[in-house]
């Protein structure tokens, strides 16, 4: 039988989408914060022997997960046959070792939460940095899907002579991947993150490519420190500003404003995270890893 697609808040548009791409059903469900702000969770269609999907934007988390708990442990009480979950965006990846005494290591700790209420979980670039899979944290069966095939198919639409940076060593993932799909040099540099909002990143050595437009990629933008300490690093060394390419439009704080002052050439972002600099589609990348590699869906 079809999936049963229900969207959580802010993510109709996605779910349409996919039920459109996985010829699925789309459910409907109320959700909702009661006067005191505890979520309201109601299915309001019948999920009994149902494949069961939830999209869910998990950007800023700890306002959306646990309603993402009542709702799918609602679903498998009420007979769902599997509850999956679509998650563009995975958060808590980055705390993924103790870097000091007593911290809690985060990603481990989500990863067992949401592994208590699912069957299975697709996102986009989880940021793999200490873990090589998600595997090593999360209890379900989870694939993670990659954007680069669509962020050179978009590079090699718009830009002439791109020259590819990543701000740090965890960039080399999809930069190296990017460069050789769209045939274009890549440099990687080095950062320092002294903290939360402090960032450093090394000079590169362009010296080869002053005529190419430089576009910097990275997974995450969040307060965009990074992407801005290198866009100084890139126009010091004398290219052109760089177009600055993230999968995930996190922008905390005053993250994008901040970036956009020191004017690069221009902001793309996946759609992962709704947000004006969305430019590349992630639809069918998902609808597409769903129906290949959720082994819940083959029977
Ligand atoms: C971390 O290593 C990630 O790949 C990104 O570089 C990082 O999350 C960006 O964060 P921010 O925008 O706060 O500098």
């Amino acid at each position: 039988m079809n999936p049963l697609i229900f969207a959580m808040p802010d993510c109709d548009q996605l779910a349409d989408r996919l039920a459109g791409l996985m010829a699925g059903d789309r459910g409907l469900m109320e959700m909702r914060r009661f006067p005191d702000g505890e979520s309201y969770a109601r299915l309001m269609d019948d999920v009994s022997g149902r494949n069961v999907v939830f999209v869910v934007s998990l950007v800023r988390p700890d306002d959306k997960i646990l309603a993402l708990m009542f709702a799918a442990s609602t679903a498998r009480e009420l007979g769902a046959k599997t509850v999956g979950l679509v998650v563009p965006y995975l958060p808590y990846m980055r705390q993924d070792r103790r870097f000091h005494e007593g911290e809690a290591i985060t990603s481990r700790w989500f990863a067992r939460l949401v592994s208590s209420f699912a069957d299975w979980m697709v996102t986009i670039d989880p940021h793999l940095h200490r873990y090589h899979s998600l595997d090593e944290i999360y209890d379900i069966e989870a694939h993670s899907l990659r954007a680069a095939p669509l962020i050179s198919a978009w590079i090699a639409d718009k830009v002439e002579k791109p020259l590819l940076v990543g701000p740090d060593t965890e960039s080399t993932q999809w930069v190296s991947v990017v460069a050789e799909s769209v045939g274009a040099p890549f440099t990687i540099l080095e950062k320092n993150r002294k903290g939360d909002r402090e960032v450093e990143v090394s000079r590169p050595d362009v010296s080869a490519w002053k005529d190419h437009t430089p576009i910097l990629v990275d997974d995450i933008i969040s307060t965009a420190r990074t992407m801005i300490e290198t866009v100084g690093r890139i126009e010091e060394v004398g290219l052109r500003p760089p177009i600055c390419i993230g999968v995930h439009a996190v922008f905390a704080e005053q993250g994008y404003e901040a970036l956009k002052a020191v004017k690069p050439a221009d902001i793309v972002t996946c759609n992962t995270i709704a947000h004006e600099t969305n430019a590349i589609e992630v639809a069918e990348l998902l609808a597409d890893g769903i129906l290949d590699r959720v082994s819940f869906l083959k029977h």
